[in-house]
């Protein structure tokens, strides 16, 4: 992979694709800039070089319409108070006004495009509309890696009618610690896998039962493992149609000799609210009409033993519903024990990150992706549309 520090950008126009998708509150004011601020090193490497900077992103999924409330207003008023610059907002993605704006741009200026989403074309990956946005600019950079899973226009086509293409620096860390936690491993490698459905992580376990020493199943995942062996879980969800698979992947990890380490307590609830009654019970004393909703004491020490000895961890997923206090306790106590350890610790996808700035181990992770799907779209051992364009751009430029 071609870095956006080795190629030359010197007084050129770049467009960078980035991924602002980022939430929003009911008056539209942005509730965390994480995603922002991670792509700062690379705009500010692009400024250092006095290039002009084009940035543009989705925004939700406005499904080929405008949509005001999905407008990159926020985000550029975000970006400039950041950047300590002016970051101008094109009225539209292509056109002749947003042509006009971007032939007045001078080196060091920065233009963030409206949300790409606002046009059919860029989901659908159309040709047309991605000849339009390649010829916005000379050099196109990738540093959107939470949308390298999405075959889409600006992610895929761009790259393909660009002359020069190169990753920027938040891909750039993506892909290294990616690479380093689950295909060069220092083991033992262990995976923590959470989270509501077995069916949104098949692959991802499938693949994993390939690669790591030990893996840890919390969240409502684990009552399908559960129900599998026998254990009766009341009314908690269990994808029953999934039941003969979770006990073909007991047995996968038994014959590639891989621990698996599943709840042997619970927090239950009488119903799923924050003011449910509550109480803890081993997993052979799951009462009838209950449900599972975090996992108990007894297993966060089990996990945590399990993770004792790690020197990678992989994490995706909580351990319970930890948006209600009630049933937090288990992810947040994963937290402080994952960070407790000597490992490499790399978290990423689902709402994993969103429950460790609650427990606020933040700093205390070796990395934390950016990526929902696009991180899972890896556990699952898949290459990244996105990534696999900038190769391909790449191949092209070595044989230019
Ligand atoms: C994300 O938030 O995971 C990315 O921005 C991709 O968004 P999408 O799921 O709407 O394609």
């Amino acid at each position: 992979m071609i870095y956006i520090n080795e190629i030359d950008i010197k007084g050129k126009r770049l467009l960078i694709r980035v991924d602002c998708n980022v939430p929003l509150d009911r008056n539209l004011n942005i509730t965390d800039d994480t995603r922002i601020r991670r792509i700062l090193p690379t705009i500010n490497h692009a400024l250092d070089e006095n290039a002009a900077v084009i940035l543009c992103s989705h925004l939700g999924r406005p499904k080929g319409k405008v949509v005001p409330e999905m407008s990159l207003a926020p985000v550029a008023r975000r970006l400039s108070r950041l950047l300590q610059k002016e970051v101008k907002l094109a009225p539209d993605v292509v056109g002749d006004k947003v042509k006009k704006m971007i032939d007045a741009m001078k080196p060091g200026d920065i233009l963030l495009l409206e949300n790409l989403r606002f046009h059919p074309g860029e989901t659908k990956n159309d040709p047309e509309f991605a000849k339009e946005l390649a010829k916005l600019a000379d050099v196109y950079i990738n540093d959107a890696f939470a949308v390298a899973h999405r075959a889409h226009a600006s992610v895929v086509g761009v790259p393909e009618y660009m002359p020069i293409c190169a990753a920027g620096f938040l891909m750039k860390d993506e892909i290294t610690y990616f690479h380093q936690a689950l295909e060069d491993p220092a083991r033992p490698l262990v995976a923590i896998i959470g989270g509501r459905k077995v069916s949104d992580k098949l692959d991802a376990l499938e693949n994993l039962l390939n690669k790591v020493d030990k893996i840890i199943i919390g969240g409502a995942m684990a009552n399908t493992f559960l129900k599998a062996i026998k254990y009766e879980v009341g009314n908690s969800f269990v994808e029953e149609n999934l039941l003969n698979t979770a006990r073909r992947l007991v047995k996968k990890a038994r014959k590639n000799g891989i621990k698996i380490y599943l709840p042997v307590d619970c927090v239950v609830a009488d119903r799923i609210a924050p003011d449910a009654e509550t109480k803890v019970t081993t997993i052979q004393e799951v009462p009838k009409n209950w449900y599972i909703l975090d996992i108990g004491p007894a297993t966060t020490t089990v996990f945590a033993e399990a993770l004792q000895n790690a020197k990678t961890i992989i994490w995706n997923g909580p351990m319970g519903v930890f948006e209600m206090d009630a049933f937090s306790r288990g992810t947040l106590s994963m937290v402080h024990h994952v960070t407790n350890t000597y490992a490499l610790t790399i978290v990423g996808g689902g709402d994993t990150d969103v429950a460790i700035q609650r427990a606020g181990g933040w700093e205390k992770f070796s990395y934390i992706s950016t990526g929902g799907g696009a991180f899972v779209e890896l556990l699952e051992g898949k290459k990244l549309p996105g990534i696999a364009a900038l190769e391909k751009c790449e191949r092209r430029m070595k044989n230019a």
